[in-house]
C-alpha cells in the first residue's frame, strides 16, 4: 500500500499558520546532543520522519531518547556505545552524516554507511572529509562505508572551498573536543549553523563567529547536558508564504524570524505580493496581479535553494517571463516537468529554468521526486483546477510537520488516500 496526497484546487486559504522548529537545524542538533555527557532537552522539534530516523539511530547507539509532550526530545547519551552505524535508517536521510562529526569528536572513531537523502544531483562530502583529515583523522571509504579514526584530534585551520552547511557543522562537532584552536574559513553562514553553535556553547563548547564566514573553536574537555529551543523553520515559513501568495485571501504565517527570509520577502514584494511584515509574522493578502521575476540561488543570505522549487510554482501565476538560476544543486528541476504536465509553460536548461506566465494549471497525477519538489506540487495543487494527486509523499513527510493538517485548518481541501 502506498499513500498519496490529494488536493482539490481553488479553495482560498484564510487564517493563521504557526511554523514549526527548523528541520535542517533539528537534524544537526540531535546528533550534536550526543557530544554531551548528560541529558540534553531540545524543544520545538518538528514531527517529521527525519526525526524518527535519527531517533532510531540514537537508539542503535544505546542513547536514551524520549519524546516528551508535543515537541520536546530528551537525549541522554550517558550509556552510549560507539557501534558501527549500518542501520537502514542511515540511508533514509542526508543528515545521518552528522554522526560522523559527532562520533569522531566524542570517540575519535566512527564507522558509518554513506548517508542518503533527496537526489538533487551529485552531493559530495569531500569537504567534510577534508576537515576531519585536517584535524588529524584517517579516513577510509570502502564501497560507500566510511571508517574514520584518529589517535588525537588537534585544532587546525580549514578553508572550505565551498561554504558548505554540512561541512561547517560537521567540522564544528568534530572540533569541540580537539586540542587547541580550529578555525573554519569560508564557513557557511546559515541560521541553522548559529543554532547548532548555540546548543554546543550551552553544553560548554567554545565556538565564536558562527553566522560569519570565520568560525573559531577552542577545544574543551567536558560538555554537559542543557536545554535548547530550536529556531523556526525558515524553509517551511517560506513555503507557506509562497502558498499564501499563490492561494490566499488573507493569511498570516507566524512564529517566524523575518530576517531569515529577507531574500524571499524582497522577491515576493518585487513580484507584487501585498504583505505586512511584523516582528515574528507576515500577513499576505491575495488577489493582486503578480509580475515575473528572476532568482539565483546562493548560500545564505542569498536566495535559498530549498525555496526555489516552490517559488517556481508561483512564477507560473505571474505575468511575463521568470527565470531561475540554480547554483547549489544543478539538477534541482524535476518539479518543472511535473508542473509542465499540469499546464505550465516551463523550459529547463542547464542549471536554470524559464517560466512564462500566467498559465492556468490543471490537477493531475504527479510525483514528489524530492522534498521541495513535493512542496512545489502542493502549491500547484492548491491553485490548479480539479484534483491533483501527489505520489511518493514520504519525501514531503521527511521535512514538513503536519503539512496537510496545517493546510486543512487554512481552508484547503487536502486529504490522503491509500493506493495499491
Ligand atoms: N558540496 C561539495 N562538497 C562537500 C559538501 C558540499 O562540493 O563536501 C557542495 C554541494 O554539492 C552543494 C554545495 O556544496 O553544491 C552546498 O552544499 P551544502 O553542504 O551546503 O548542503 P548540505 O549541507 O548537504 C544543507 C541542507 C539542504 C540545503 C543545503 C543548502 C541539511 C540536512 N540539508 O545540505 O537542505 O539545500 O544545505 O542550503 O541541512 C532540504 O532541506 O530540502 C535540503 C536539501
Amino acid at each position: 500500500m502506498k499513500e498519496v496526497i490529494k488536493i482539490e484546487g481553488g479553495h482560498p486559504l484564510k487564517g493563521e499558520v504557526t511554523i514549526s522548529g527548523s528541520k535542517n537545524a533539528t537534524v544537526a542538533l540531535i546528533p550534536a546532543a550526543i557530544l554531551a555527557n548528560g541529558p540534553v532537552t531540545i524543544c520545538g522539534v518538528p514531527d517529521i520522519s527525519d526525526v524518527q530516523s535519527l531517533s532510531t539511530l540514537l537508539k542503535e547507539l544505546g542513547v536514551f531518547v524520549m519524546i516528551k509532550g508535543k515537541d520536546h526530545i530528551v537525549i541522554d547519551p550517558t550509556e552510549m556505545k560507539n557501534i558501527p552505524l549500518e542501520h537502514p535508517a542511515v540511508s533514509k536521510l542526508r543528515a545521518s552524516y552528522y554522526f560522523m562529526g559527532a562520533l569522531l569528536g566524542k570517540y575519535k572513531k566512527v564507522d558509518i554507511k554513506m548517508p542518503g537523502g533527496c537526489y538533487l544531483g551529485p552531493r559530495p562530502i569531500d569537504l567534510h572529509i577534508k576537515g576531519f583529515k585536517a584535524l588529524g583523522a584517517e579516513v577510509n571509504d570502502e564501497d560507500g562505508y566510511y571508517h574514520i579514526k584518529a589517535d588525537r584530534l588537534v585544532g587546525n585551520k580549514i578553508f572550505l572551498d565551498i561554504s558548505s552547511v554540512g561541512a561547517t557543522i560537521n567540522i564544528m562537532m568534530a572540533a569541540v573536543y580537539a586540542e587547541g584552536r580550529t578555525v573554519i574559513e569560508n564557513a557557511a553562514k546559515e541560521p541553522e549553523i548559529i543554532d547548532v553553535a548555540t546548543l554546543l556553547n550551552k553544553m560548554g563548547a567554545k565556538i565564536r563567529g558562527a553566522g560569519t564566514n570565520i568560525i573559531k573553536i577552542d577545544g574543551v574537555q567536558e560538555l554537559s547536558g542543557c536545554f535548547h529551543e530550536i529556531i523556526p523553520d525558515r524553509i517551511e515559513a517560506g513555503t507557506f508564504l509562497i502558498m499564501a501568495a499563490a492561494a490566499a485571501q488573507e493569511m498570516t504565517v507566524s512564529n517566524i524570524i523575518p530576517q531569515h527570509l529577507e531574500s524571499l520577502l524582497a522577491k515576493l514584494e518585487e513580484m507584487g505580493v501585498d504583505m505586512d511584515v511584523d516582528v515574528d509574522r507576515v500577513t499576505i493578502r491575495g488577489g493582486k496581479p503578480l509580475k515575473g521575476a528572476a532568482i539565483k540561488t546562493l548560500p545564505y543570505p542569498g536566495f535559498a535553494t530549498d525555496l526555489q522549487q516552490p517559488l517556481t510554482t508561483l512564477m507560473t501565476q505571474a505575468e511575463g517571463e521568470s527565470k531561475v538560476i540554480e547554483t547549489i544543486y544543478p539538477e534541482r528541476f524535476k518539479n518543472c516537468f511535473e508542473l509542465a504536465g499540469m499546464g505550465a509553460d516551463i523550459e529547463v536548461g542547464t542549471s536554470n529554468c524559464t517560466v512564462r506566465g500566467k498559465t492556468p494549471l490543471t490537477g493531475k497525477r504527479v510525483t514528489a521526486t524530492d522534498l521541495r519538489c513535493g512542496a512545489a506540487l502542493v502549491v500547484a495543487g492548491l491553485i490548479a483546477s480539479g484534483t491533483t494527486e501527489i505520489q511518493e509523499v514520504y519525501h514531503i513527510d521527511r521535512g514538513y510537520c503536519d503539512l496537510d493538517g496545517k493546510l486543512k485548518k487554512l481552508g484547503a481541501k487536502i486529504w490522503r488516500e491509500q493506493t495499491e
